[in-house]
């Protein structure tokens, strides 16, 4: 008797190792060890920087320990340079349901979400403690939620600092120096209404076109966090100048498809929102950290920087947008996150 039902039970061992079954991610098989469904999820994770940028460090991190705590059920493969795509298209196939995961700048994702704008107003932060507090406080949390209706999970807030003025022609010290100018800008309204409203002439791409259209002349300057001029050495391509603006803070988003999030057990979700979160404050940590290393290494690249910018003329010239965008996101939402100490 207790021979056939250890026979019994080498069967029912060896099935369940074979078994295979569909989850949310790619082609899934049974790992056979697994107390729950048995299924496996692989989802690709992508994103527009580089392999030592923080995007791609912290992804790296919760890659590793989303696989450690699901036991190897779940699977990220992380992706960088836009190689499942750029920030504007990349965030619309999450949407769609036709990628994974992703990390973006919020800019682009204001197309698909116009409440995230509020975010990418000029001059709205005035430190990165400042911009941590409301993004971790109520305004940011509900903006996080708000992505849901867009097919969007926003999982948690990254960032990737404050962004500044390179150009090839000029120092820039005041918006008469950026009178004419064709600057490269995110495909994000405000950040297009704002360089019109300095007087500059800004052509809206993607990231993954910006470094040709620098090197070609299409454009002459372009914006965008200390870190990203070092780790794509915008000097190369004619940006030998750059001023420290901080014009517009640059959060952004650890985001998974909702349709894909849909199809997971709440403990596999509770350990990616988990990890997320933890992946976001190691990726602050990494930008703050970095960022005065790629200033001091595109000084020594001979980049002149100006760093003592007198930022209330540019605030004055801009002002006209946030009173466009005041009947958009409210008033009082602006005031509230100014006002957030
Ligand atoms: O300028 C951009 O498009 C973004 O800042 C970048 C470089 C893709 C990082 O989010």
């Amino acid at each position: 008797m207790k021979r056939k039902w250890t026979a019994a039970l080498t069967v029912l061992l060896g099935a369940a190792l074979t078994l295979t079954a569909c989850g949310g991610g790619k082609q899934q098989t049974t790992t056979g060890t697994s107390k729950d469904d048995g299924k496996t999820y692989t989802f690709k994770a992508g994103h527009s920087l580089t392999e030592n940028h923080p995007y791609h460090l912290s992804l790296k991190q919760l890659k590793e320990n989303v696989e450690k705590r699901t036991n190897g059920k779940v699977k990220i493969e992380v992706y960088p340079l836009s190689q499942l795509g750029a920030e504007r298209e990349l965030t619309e196939a999450l949407s769609l349901g036709t990628a994974d995961m992703s990390i973006s700048s919020t800019a682009p994702i204001a197309n698909f979400y116009p409440a995230i704008g509020v975010v990418d107003l000029p001059f709205l932060f005035g430190s990165r403690e400042h911009a941590t507090k409301v993004l971790d406080g109520k305004v940011g949390q509900d903006l996080l939620k708000g992505l849901e209706k867009s097919g969007i999970i926003g999982l948690a807030w990254g960032e990737n600092g404050f962004r500044h003025i390179t150009n090839s022609k000029k120092e820039i010290k005041s918006p008469e120096d950026l009178k004419g100018i064709k600057i490269r800008t995110q495909e994000n309204k405000i950040h297009i209404a704002a360089f019109e409203a300095l007087g500059a002439k800004p052509t809206p791409m993607a990231w993954t076109e910006a470094l040709t259209a620098l090197q070609q002349g299409v454009v002459e300057a372009q914006e965008n966090p200390a870190i990203v001029a070092d780790q794509y050495k915008l000097y190369e391509s004619k940006q030998t100048f750059m001023s420290l603006t901080g014009h517009v803070y640059s959060p952004a988003v650890f985001m998974f498809s909702k349709s894909k999030w849909d199809t997971l057990p709440p403990d596999i979700q509770k350990i990616i929102a988990e990890e997320a979160k933890a992946a976001a404050k190691f990726e602050r940590e990494q930008i703050a950290k970095m960022e005065e290393e790629s200033l001091k290494k595109l000084k020594e690249k001979g980049v002149k920087i100006f760093e003592n910018v007198d930022k209330k003329p540019f605030r004055d010239a801009i002002k006209p947008v946030y009173e466009k965008y005041e009947s958009q996101f409210g008033k009082k939402l602006i005031e509230d996150i100014v006002n957030t100490k």
